[in-house]
């Protein structure tokens, strides 16, 4: 089956180590070892990949500015999934962070057909309510947000309108003639999210990395391309030299770059007509000249900036798997059995558990004999996913079930108790939440 990742469409990734081959996203193991404390997501490889995650981890190591961001469009209910990516949002903003949260209702209202008034009330009560119960704190720097309330993004999204065209959207998205303009427009919006948090008004460009699910890997690259696009410099390394390349940069700013290379940097700054060329760098190693790269990027980034541009740097990404639904495929919003919501009735959750699909064989016997498979079951992932904080115990579980020793039954029992005890508590911090609301401007 050839894969696909479509944003509005279900997907179903089998082997998510063709999305490496396929579609270029990094292997996140690479990255693991340099982390001191990884998130257990990440530990337990659920986070798997990633796009240019590089300049995040290392602003967050050097204590310099960086963001998370991440969107929810408010069409249904916030399951266990979703709380996938509210969690990656709080631990990048305990790491340091500042932190963007965008309720996507222009996406809902434009895609789903969604009411602004259902909009608003499915924002607050799914998704901002958990979102501050998890964790996320009122801090200068971080935002919780309707798409449709903020200005500075939108009109960002009508100026990424002017670098990206019909016909690549249409590529990316499969849009046709039929496409409504406002979908197209949403299309531009979340770009907009994922940039806006490199606006002067924010404190400028950074690293800033947004964590989603496969899926939404399509808007990561066009965004990606969009920032590059925005940019009015390409600063390049290449071999002993540094090329440093204008796009359509006025003669104002060449010169403007010119100049302050020449104050910056002991070595030719030789000037063309559209670029400059760095030569005869006295620097003793080549990490020496990688790094003098990043100090010229910065340097014309501010140069941009003053001459009235963006100097976007490219957004990273961070991409877990998805869990298993309940009754087998994908976990929906669309379909109850399927998940978990967070403000589901506990009883009712630690029921669902009880009916879910396991790796356990057809007879009691049959499975004494040959053992489960936790790799195949639904109860095991949210054990793993969500339950259980400790790496040994998941371990043992695992062993027990495959050795036959632990039956479906049991597990499942202990996994609804587990569950429940879960959303209570969950369900307590919400109403917790409500008094915390005005603390980020949203009006309960
Ligand atoms: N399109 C995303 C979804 O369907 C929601 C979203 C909107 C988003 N803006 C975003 C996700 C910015 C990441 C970053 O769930």
């Amino acid at each position: 089956m050839e894969l696909k990742l479509d944003p509005w469409g279900a997907v179903h990734v089998d082997d998510y180590s063709k999305l490496f081959v396929e579609f270029g996203i990094s292997n996140f193991d690479q990255i693991l070892s340099e982390l001191e404390n990884p998130h257990p997501y990440m530990r337990r490889k659920i986070i798997f990949g990633h796009r240019g995650y590089e300049p995040v981890l290392a602003a967050m190591q050097k204590h310099e500015p960086f963001a998370v961001m991440s969107g929810f469009m408010p069409s249904g209910r916030a399951h266990f999934g979703h709380m996938m990516v509210m969690n990656e949002i709080i631990w990048h903003q305990q790491q340091g962070g500042d932190a963007f949260a965008a309720i996507a209702d222009m996406e809902a209202h434009a895609v789903r057909g969604i009411s602004w008034e259902r909009c608003r009330a499915l924002g607050i009560n799914e998704y901002i309510l958990s979102l501050i119960a998890l964790g996320f704190a009122p801090r200068e720097g971080s935002h919780i947000y309707f798409q449709s309330e903020n200005y500075s993004m939108r009109n960002l999204a009508f100026e990424l309108g002017s670098e990206a065209n019909f016909s690549e959207v249409s590529a990316i998205y499969g849009f046709s003639g039929e496409t409504h303009i406002s979908h197209m427009e949403s299309v531009m919006a979340q770009s907009a999210d994922i940039l806006h948090p490199q606006l002067k008004e924010f404190g400028g460009p950074k690293p800033v990395v947004i964590p989603v699910g496969a899926d939404q890997d399509p808007h990561i690259k066009l965004t990606r391309d969009l920032a590059y696009r925005m940019r009015k410099f390409l600063v390049e390394l290449r071999g002993d030299y540094i090329s440093i390349r204008g796009k359509a940069a006025s003669p104002e700013l060449m010169q403007a770059a010119e100049e302050a290379l020449k104050d910056l940097v002991a070595g030719k700054v030789k000037r063309y007509e559209e670029h400059i060329d760095l030569t005869d760098i006295q620097i003793s190693d080549d990490t020496g000249l990688a790094a003098l790269q990043g100090t010229i990027d910065r340097l014309i980034i501010n140069l941009e900036i003053d001459h009235g541009h963006y100097g976007f740097m490219p957004p990273a990404s961070l991409y877990h798997r998805f869990m298993t639904g309940l009754t087998g495929g994908k976990m929906s919003s669309s379909k109850p059995e399927s998940h978990i919501a967070l403000t589901e009735d506990p009883k009712e959750a630690g029921k669902k558990i009880m009916r879910a699909i396991t790796g356990g064989k057809q007879s009691l016997a049959e499975q004494k004999k040959l053992g489960g498979e936790p790799d195949k079951c639904s109860i095991y992932e949210f054990l793993v996913f969500h339950l259980s904080d400790d790496d040994k115990e998941l371990l043992e579980l695992d062993a027990e079930c495959r050795s036959g020793r632990r039956m479906c039954g049991t597990c499942k029992k202990d996994v609804a108790e587990r569950i429940e005890r879960f959303l209570r508590e969950h369900q307590q911090a919400r109403k917790a939440a409500v008094d915390m609301l005005p603390e980020f401007g949203i009006k309960p």
